[in-house]
């Protein structure tokens, strides 16, 4: 990688400035594509695909960060450009690539970029040219400068949004890859889930909002995302490193990935399962270490492997799949399992009886704390979130409906978070600290009286947590 990384860079820099003045059979140009296909051939034998990616101002390739030296930095810094210029922070060579195709990639990507859409219009151009073995990721701005500097509300709002969304559409990717026996794109992954651990970092208030919202379509995306987001909340309330965070994200993302090849009759079949249905259905921890042993990198995908295996495991050892010596419980495993448990029971499913308000599903795993779950991990969950988590409508004594936006700091107003009514003409409601009290007097101006779970609220509560 060390030898070859830079020659990558230096057969694509070439191969891209020829394609920009000679047509596609030209000469120069084919020997240019023959000798950037060697190179990527010879990185593919090795690794599978190829990932050349730009992250702040350095390139990376497979996640190697290419050295520069004074030969190579021209075309480092060019390709550095033309990617930004393009908004294209990856470009992903899948071992399949021919001569043809990737001259059709080069073509089109060293074209003059348009003016407006630059990125959508550069893809939609591609598919349209039939390349597929190319695949680009939209350039998204780091966080990273939600740590260093003050930002604003809005900012964090728009960034919670940017990342949930893109996280999504990454769950599609990633199941799109299993279903087509191709590895999972780990370093993407691990990317999304550093943008979530910065977020989390500032303020996880919106992100969690977001992760209350249950009406997507696509249940399997969301949900993974949803388990992601709790799960590194979790992580780094317990003090764990930033990395260890992300990886513990990056495990929740992929821990249902082995349910792609569960039929979807039987993952939304509203009547119980027949006895061989749960069987397949109790296949689906090891189906997902099939697929993640696909990747690049065992070593970097050990603790998701763990995690996909050993999900379904409590704290005492019971549930699936069954061990007759008892289960050595990865950490990460305890996090994510009551991540994954929480979104499970607060998301309304056609073979649920119940959906559960958040803070009763919370109740429920406090319960069971000791038993099924790890002690020390439901205790941090429920300092992390709150009595009453962000995204809970709740009824007040006033007869007013709310939504949960903010926690108090302070543990004794666990139960008096700041809420936003939710107004029956579904005007933006007024924001509202429940730790407030009337003036002059003792009593508070107004109280919880309990949680609701009503559709008609969802929609409402949503627009606090989207951008418009
Ligand atoms: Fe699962
Ligand atoms: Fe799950």
């Amino acid at each position: 990688m060390d030898r070859l990384g830079p020659i990558l860079v230096h057969h694509l820099f070439s191969a891209g400035r020829t394609v920009q003045i000679h047509d596609l059979n030209n000469r120069a140009v084919q020997t240019a594509l023959s000798k950037l296909l060697e190179t990527l051939r010879e990185l593919g034998n090795t690794e599978g695909r190829v990932a050349v990616t730009v992250a702040t101002d350095l390139l990376s390739i497979n996640d190697v960060r290419v050295v520069v030296d004074t030969q190579s930095m021209g075309p480092v810094l060019y390709l550095i450009n033309e990617m930004k210029k393009r908004k294209v922070e990856e470009i992903d060579f899948a071992p399949e690539v021919a001569l043809e195709e990737l001259g059709s990639f080069l073509k089109l990507f060293f074209s003059e970029p348009s003016e407006e859409d630059v990125f959508g219009e550069l893809d939609r151009k591609l598919s349209d040219a039939g390349v597929v073995n190319i695949r680009i990721t939209e350039w998204i701005e780091r966080v990273k400068y939600l740590r260093d500097a003050k930002v604003n509300k809005q900012e964090i709002r728009e960034e919670s949004n940017r990342v949930m969304s893109r996280a999504v559409m990454f769950m599609g990717e990633v199941m799109r890859a299993i279903a087509q026996r191709r590895p999972v794109q780990l370093p993407k992954a691990s990317r999304i889930a550093q943008q979530i651990a910065d977020i989390i970092r500032t303020d996880e208030t919106i992100l969690v909002g977001l992760a209350s919202i249950k009406d997507y379509d696509e249940y399997t995306f969301s949900h993974s995302v949803n388990v992601s987001v709790l799960s590194m909340l979790i992580a780094d309330r317990m003090g764990l490193h930033k990395s260890d965070t992300a990886q513990v994200g990056v495990a929740a993302l992929f821990h249902d990935v082995g349910k792609t090849h569960i039929p979807q009759t039987v993952l939304n079949k509203p009547d119980s399962l027949t006895a061989d249905e749960w069987q397949l259905m109790e296949r689906h921890p090891m189906l997902g270490v099939i697929e993640l042993s696909r990747a690049r990198s065992l070593r970097a995908i050990a603790d998701s492997l763990f995690v996909s295996l050993q999900h379904h495991v409590l704290h005492d050892g019971k549930g699936y799949p069954a061990k007759s010596s008892p289960w050595e419980l990865h950490p990460f495993n305890r996090i994510v399992t009551i991540a994954d448990v929480y979104d499970a029971m607060t998301t309304p499913r056609v073979y649920r009886k119940q959906t559960l308000t958040p803070d009763s599903a919370l109740r429920l795993i406090g319960r069971k704390s000791g038993e099924m779950f790890d002690p020390l991990v439901v205790k941090t969950f429920i300092r992390a979130i709150g009595v009453y988590p962000v995204g809970t409508v709740v009824r007040l004594d006033t007869g007013e409906h709310a939504v949960v936006t903010r926690q108090n700091e302070s543990c004794r107003l666990m139960h008096r978070p700041v809420v936003a009514l939710l107004p029956e003409d579904g005007s933006p409601g007024e924001q509202f600290d429940l730790a407030e009290r009337a003036a002059g007097g003792t009593a508070h101006r107004r109280t919880i009286v309990e949680s609701v779970h009503d559709k008609r609220y969802e929609a409402r509560k949503a627009t606090r947590f989207l951008v418009k």
